[in-house]
């Protein structure tokens, strides 16, 4: 999976990202689990393994990279799909306090904390709380291509669709 995330493309070959790995019962773990907000932690509480995906702001030279979320995104989006070919799963959480995270676990000022995510296996459903085994059974949904998939000019359908 991060070897996946090493090979995503980013502006400038700058690979604007870090990594942190926290397990199950280690306090790293625990600092990310008590940060984030009740409704997650329902169900993340089952997690193996919490992950932060850190951004780096600026480039070598101190500038802002104003392209270093796009890129972190790219590059967790390899994670993600790698994970499922080996027969894993990711789930991400912008539900958290990130500041409460970057203190506990000494995470430079150059770096921003900007999502968490788990990485397991997907288990049994009927497991879960209520109130989430209602969203994790119902149908998934996205929205229509022609809503979003344009040529010619903004908001005409493509032609190909
Ligand atoms: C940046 C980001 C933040 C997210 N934050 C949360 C979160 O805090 N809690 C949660 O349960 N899911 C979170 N998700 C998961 C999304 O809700 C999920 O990807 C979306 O609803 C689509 O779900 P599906 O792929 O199962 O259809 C997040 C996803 C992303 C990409």
């Amino acid at each position: 999976m991060v070897e996946a995330a090493r090979w995503a493309p980013s502006s400038s070959n700058l690979q604007p990202w870090c990594f942190l790995f926290s397990y199950k019962n280690d306090p790293a773990f625990s600092a990310i689990f008590s940060a984030m907000v009740s409704f997650n932690q329902l169900w993340v509480k089952t997690a193996p393994v919490i992950g932060l995906a850190l951004g780096i702001t600026h480039d070598p030279k101190g500038n802002p990279n104003n392209s270093y979320l796009y890129d972190l995104g790219q590059a967790v989006a390899m994670l993600s799909i790698q994970a499922i070919s080996e027969g894993l799963y990711v789930h991400q959480i912008g539900g958290f306090d990130r500041d409460a995270v970057a203190t506990q676990l000494n995470i430079p000022l150059t770096c921003s904390v900007v999502t968490a995510f788990t990485v397991g296996y997907r288990g049994n459903p009927e497991v879960l709380h209520p109130n989430l085994l209602k969203l994790e059974l119902s149908p998934r949904r996205r929205k229509p291509l022609d809503e979003f998939v344009f040529d010619g000019s903004f908001g005409n359908k493509a032609s190909f669709l």
